[in-house]
């Protein structure tokens, strides 16, 4: 989602004049992303310097993501994973759309951090199973998961298993834009993401904290 739930917009402009300024290609995928129909598919700025602090409070060198779009989380990771790590870290992006993923390979580019980011466009379970497969268990830091609602358990299992103990696995949009507290709604992304909260609060493999950073943040962090 592009704005925070919940936030007025002078709230949200509060937020970005006391966050760091967003890197110059951010702003770029920014302003050219509000300008497609999908806009709000993008995570807020806030959201993104959240993850950016994150991935410096964890010092992660390799993360995987869930879910492009026009590359704006990815960015955003691969931006401070760069500047911790220089070429060593690594980001493993997975998308299934060639359109909206060639327009991040631009912002990529822009800010000289593609040489860091490993985009593969294919339904996201088959990539994390074939990394699972390759060895690559317990080798990242930090899982973003934004993409299919209804995969959310998928996803959940095969993120665990990539993470090292300590790393964390985040889930964007769990709060749904306020559906998920809507009775009526038994549409099954919906039910996907109340399936995901209880899951994650019942599993003893993780400490779990659901908050409502941009549309609903999920974070587990592997024990
Ligand atoms: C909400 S957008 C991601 C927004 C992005 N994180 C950002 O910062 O702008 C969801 C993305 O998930 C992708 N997606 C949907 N189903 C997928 C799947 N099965 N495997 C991988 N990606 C998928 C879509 O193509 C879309 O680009």
């Amino acid at each position: 989602m592009s704005s925070s739930l919940g936030l007025t917009p002078e709230l949200v402009a509060y937020l970005a004049s006391a966050n760091p300024p967003e890197h110059p290609a951010l702003v770029r995928c920014r302003e050219d992303t509000r300008r497609m129909t999908q806009s709000a598919m993008q995570i807020s700025a806030e959201q993104g310097a959240f993850m950016q602090v994150l991935a410096r409070i964890l010092n992660a060198k390799r993360t995987f993501e869930v879910g492009v779009f026009t590359g704006y989380s990815t960015l955003a990771t691969a931006l401070t994973l760069k500047e911790m790590h220089g070429r060593a870290a690594h980001v493993l992006a997975c998308d299934v759309s060639e359109e909206w993923t060639t327009k991040a390979r631009d912002y990529w580019r822009e800010a000289n951090v593609d040489d860091v980011i490993e985009l593969v466009i294919a339904p996201a379970t088959t990539t994390l199973k074939a990394r699972i497969a390759a060895g690559q268990g317990g080798a990242y830091d930090l899982g973003f998961i934004d993409a299919d609602k209804q995969t959310s358990a998928a996803y959940y299992e095969a993120g665990l298993e990539l993470l090292r103990p300590g790393g964390v696995l985040l889930f964007d949009n769990v709060l749904w834009a306020g559906r998920v507290v809507d009775p009526a709604d038994t549409s099954a992304d919906t039910t996907a993401l109340r399936a995901l909260a209880v899951k994650a609060k019942a599993d003893p493999r993780v400490h779990a904290a659901m908050t409502n950073i941009g549309d609903g943040l999920l974070i587990c962090v592997k024990k």
